[in-house]
């Protein structure tokens, strides 16, 4: 532990499992107090857990459902007692969704769009008032790499994750414009191993490990990405060494988009 957020009090959605739990522990280990925050009840607390018995009363968790706009005012401002302060936001919670336009329900691309996108506004619209007030601040939201590539099999993902993408850069503006102090910034991932790649999987009827071994063909790195890949991109984004980035998209992709 080096303390690269000494003193920082973030709050992280989709918490409970994949990188919002890799992305919590990182921040606890690196010095923040952490509110971990996920609609799955039963795998938050073992995160919570897990956090306090290596980092004790690093995390707190709370349950929300970041499509829920009642729900976001409430655990920010549960966060904000718990916490003493929010500076950090990591708008992380999402959900896949892999078919073409032709083939996709419309209430499935709402549902791609209300658990991607809306909740991202949300967090950024409720989360501002409370975070102006402990600056430095940052918000780190999770777009895509295929926010910025599309597939022909990824309408509302794809739909969802430019979403995030653009208007990260409207906060961004906002916030510089406010001088608020607070800064923000959207991440792509392609290919990380986290459970979200189960559902790819099932679909493709074959072994994980074929499934990974044909991800990892793609990627000019060669291999599918870990969790940490991203939460130390999140924790460098997060501390105050990127004090002068903000309005910018991070690449997470072992090189798929250079070529
Ligand atoms: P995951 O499926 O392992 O975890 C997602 C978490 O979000 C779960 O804990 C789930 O309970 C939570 N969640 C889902 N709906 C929610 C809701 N309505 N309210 C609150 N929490 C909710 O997924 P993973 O891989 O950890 O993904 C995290 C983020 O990273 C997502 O936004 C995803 O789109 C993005 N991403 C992931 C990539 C990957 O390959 N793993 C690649 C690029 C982006």
């Amino acid at each position: 532990m080096t303390g690269r957020v000494d003193g920082k009090m973030s709050f992280v959605t989709g918490a409970a499992q994949g990188l919002g739990e890799a992305i919590a522990y990182m921040l606890a280990k690196e010095g923040s107090k952490v509110v971990l925050a996920d609609i799955n009840e039963e795998k938050l607390t073992g995160v919570e857990d897990r956090i306090n018995s290596d980092f004790p009363g690093k995390a707190h968790s709370v349950k929300l459902d970041v499509t829920s706009e009642d729900q976001w005012k409430d655990t920010l401002n549960e966060a904000e007692k718990l916490m003493g302060g929010i500076n950090i936001l990591v708008n992380n919670a999402g959900i896949g969704g892999g078919s073409t336009v032709e083939e996709t329900d419309y209430e499935i691309f709402k549902q791609v769009m209300a658990v991607d996108t809306d909740s991202v506004f949300l967090g950024c619209k409720y989360a501002i008032p409370i975070m102006k007030n402990y600056s430095p601040g940052s918000i780190i939201n999770t777009s895509s790499i295929s926010g910025l590539i599309a597939g022909h099999n990824m309408a509302a993902y794809n739909t969802a994750k430019a979403g995030v993408w653009m208007l990260t850069k409207s906060v961004a503006l906002h916030c510089a414009r406010s001088a608020y102090n607070i800064r923000c910034n959207s991440i792509h991932p392609t290919f990380i191993d986290t459970p979200i790649l189960d559902a790819m999987v099932e679909r493709s009827n074959s072994e994980k490990e074929q499934v990974m071994m044909k991800l990892a063909r793609q990627v000019p790195l060669g291999k599918v990405g870990e969790p940490d890949d991203v939460a130390y991109t999140v924790l460098f984004l997060a501390s105050d060494e990127s004090k002068f980035i903000t309005g910018a998209e991070i690449k997470i992709d072992g090189g798929i988009s250079a070529m």
